[in-house]
């Protein structure tokens, strides 16, 4: 059995502000904006969001979600060889959000590098991070999913701005000794559909010297909701059929969190017991690239994922982009 890449710690920072539903509709409708907190709880399961104060950053929530990861690992941030940060909304074009956190944690000379995959960006960069580990390049990886959406959101727009919300998640991931049964990454795969690209996009850019375009998120709901479903079944089967285990031997499936209609669909279709899926949108909201592991973090910390479980960790976003990761804690 070739040797695997293994998760050893987690971590997770959400801003203090927290903003329930009952304040946001009450802001919202100040504003002569109609919504409801029983829309939002029906349609999203949203309960709550946290959202960043003005001068704090990506940087500064993945900062502080990789500083708990790696005292979960009791790990040294000098042994830190590879930094991924998956996020959309970085604080600047460049350096990257990875070399800013790699100069805060002053873990000099690794790889440092940010990837785009909006949503399903924690689960592009882990699959990296495990592939670049694999070929014996690195050792010892950061790999944090950090997002502030406030930023992006057209707080005009009811449709998306009752969404989203403010986070980030990391996890340590490390080369691991070969072993029966396996521990660490077992399958991951990644996909991308970009004819879908309009569904769900912030069409803006930087260009002579200010905004150019459309600055905000803009999303088509109902065919983001169908697609999501559809592409979180074949690629759970793909990763499943790649290790050779069946969906009963999940422990745990821990999918992006946008909304929780889309978690209970798709776990419907993978006869998933509901018990067994970690729902964690009720709090955070939508956190993007920060949602799977804010999620993983919350659910190992509550006692709920323990070492030894069998972890499907699942992204799915705009791109469109998709893809899973199983991994043995
Ligand atoms: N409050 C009250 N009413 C609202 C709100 C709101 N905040 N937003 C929309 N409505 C209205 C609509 O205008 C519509 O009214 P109408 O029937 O008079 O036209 C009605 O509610 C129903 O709207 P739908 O869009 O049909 O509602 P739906 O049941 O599809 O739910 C939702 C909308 C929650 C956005 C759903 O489509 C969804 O969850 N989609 C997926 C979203 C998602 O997960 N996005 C993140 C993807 S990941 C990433 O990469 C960012």
């Amino acid at each position: 059995m070739a040797p695997l890449t293994r998760i050893t710690g987690t971590g997770s920072f959400l801003p203090e502000r927290v903003v329930s539903n009952a304040e946001l509709v009450r802001d919202l409708g100040a504003r002569g904006i109609e919504t409801s907190e029983d829309w939002i709880v029906t349609r999203t399961g949203i309960r709550q969001r946290h959202l960043a104060t003005p001068g704090t950053g990506t940087v500064d929530l993945a900062e502080r979600a990789a500083r708990a990861a790696l005292q979960d690992a009791g790990a040294p941030a000098a042994g830190v060889d590879l930094i991924i940060v998956a996020s959309s909304t970085p604080d600047q074009v460049f350096p990257s959000t990875a070399c800013q956190v790699q100069e805060r944690l002053g873990a000099r000379g690794g790889a440092a590098f940010d990837v785009q995959a909006a949503c399903s960006g924690f689960v592009y960069a882990l699959a990296l991070a495990d592939a670049l580990i694999r070929t014996g390049a690195h050792r010892r990886a950061l790999v944090i999913g950090a997002e502030t959406y406030s930023r992006i959101l057209d707080w005009n727009d009811r449709t998306t701005c009752v969404l989203f919300g403010d986070g980030a998640g990391a996890v340590v991931l490390e080369a691991a000794a070969a072993g029966e049964p396996p521990v660490g990454v077992l399958a991951a795969r990644l996909h991308a559909d970009g004819s879908h690209g309009a569904i769900l996009s912030v069409a803006g850019h930087l260009g002579q010297g200010t905004a150019v375009g459309d600055p905000f998120l803009r999303m088509d709901g109902k065919a983001v909701f169908k697609l999501a479903v559809e592409v979180l079944e074949s690629s759970a089967r793909e990763v499943l059929a790649l290790a050779g285990l069946q969906t009963a031997q999940i422990d745990w499936m821990i999918p992006h969190q946008a909304n929780v209609r889309i978690l209970t669909a798709s776990a419907k279709r993978l006869e998933m017991p509901p018990e067994r899926v970690v729902v964690t949108v009720d709090r955070h909201g939508n956190t993007s690239a920060a949602s799977v592991p804010l999620a993983l973090d919350l659910a190992r910390r509550d006692g709920r994922v323990r070492a030894g479980h069998v972890v499907l960790l699942q992204g799915v976003g705009g791109g469109f982009t998709w893809g899973s990761v199983l991994v043995r804690l």
